[in-house]
């Protein structure tokens, strides 16, 4: 059986990073479960079914099994292609998130999105980075970490990340839209975002993206032996 490891958790925990390192050291497969959820969001809003309050769910569905999506490496970094279009810089728009969110909510899209996903896992092993890796796409898969962190800090985070981009906000106002989006992800009824029950927790607050990697890279041992790295 082909290994994987899982990493879940929400947004702005720092999961994207620490699964490409972990990827990139141990030279498996990467599955961003993310980008797929953006890119069939985006997709939809060019066929025009979205934005829509209440979407056409079949003709979701029918996209998301016929997404023509590709993953290229190149130069060390992921690229990501619709047909042959390169939407590697419009997947990380807030837009791709939110329609992202909306067509992750709806569990026909989810299910059409299983296959795809389970495809990731190739020789010699895969990272797989999401909401529902170690619940739901791998249950099986020997090591299952969920990754988390304080409001505070993922606020903060993504404070320094909206200041880069020339936005202003205030903290307080970062903080509360996570919070709130955190109750959201974790009473959605479908793959609401929860551990699962063999999942080891990694909480990342106070701690250094190094610091991170190395608790990891420790779990990774245990489970794999030291003839892995
Ligand atoms: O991790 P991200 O921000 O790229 O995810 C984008 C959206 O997709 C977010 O709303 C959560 C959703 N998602 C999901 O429901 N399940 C996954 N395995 C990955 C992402």
């Amino acid at each position: 059986m082909i290994p994987v490891i899982c990493i879940d958790g929400p947004s702005g925990v720092g999961k994207g990073t620490l699964s490409r390192h972990l990827a990139q050291k141990l030279g498996w497969h990467l599955l961003d479960s993310g980008a797929i959820y953006r890119a069939l969001g985006l997709a939809a809003l060019e066929q025009g079914i979205l934005p829509d309050p209440n979407p056409d769910v079949a003709a979701l569905e029918e996209l998301a099994r016929a997404l023509p999506l590709q993953f290229r490496e190149e130069g060390g970094q992921t690229r990501v292609f619709l047909q042959d279009r390169d939407i590697s810089v419009a997947l990380r728009s807030p837009l791709a998130g939110q329609l992202a969110s909306q067509v992750a909510a709806l569990s026909p899209v989810r299910n059409a999105l299983l296959e795809r996903q389970r495809h990731f896992r190739q020789a010699p092993g895969l990272v797989a980075d999401g909401r529902d890796m170690g619940t739901v796409v791998f249950p099986d898969a020997p090591l299952k970490v969920f990754l988390t962190a304080s409001v505070e800090e993922r606020a903060q985070r993504r404070l320094k990340q909206l200041q880069e981009q020339g936005d202003s906000a205030s903290l307080r106002a970062v903080e509360a839209e996570i919070a709130e989006r955190d109750r959201r992800d974790r009473e959605r009824s479908v793959a609401p975002l929860l551990p699962a029950a063999d999942a080891r927790i990694l909480d990342s607050s106070g701690q250094s993206v190094a610091e991170t990697f190395r608790v990891l890279e420790g779990w990774v041992h245990d489970t794999f032996g030291e003839l892995i790295f």
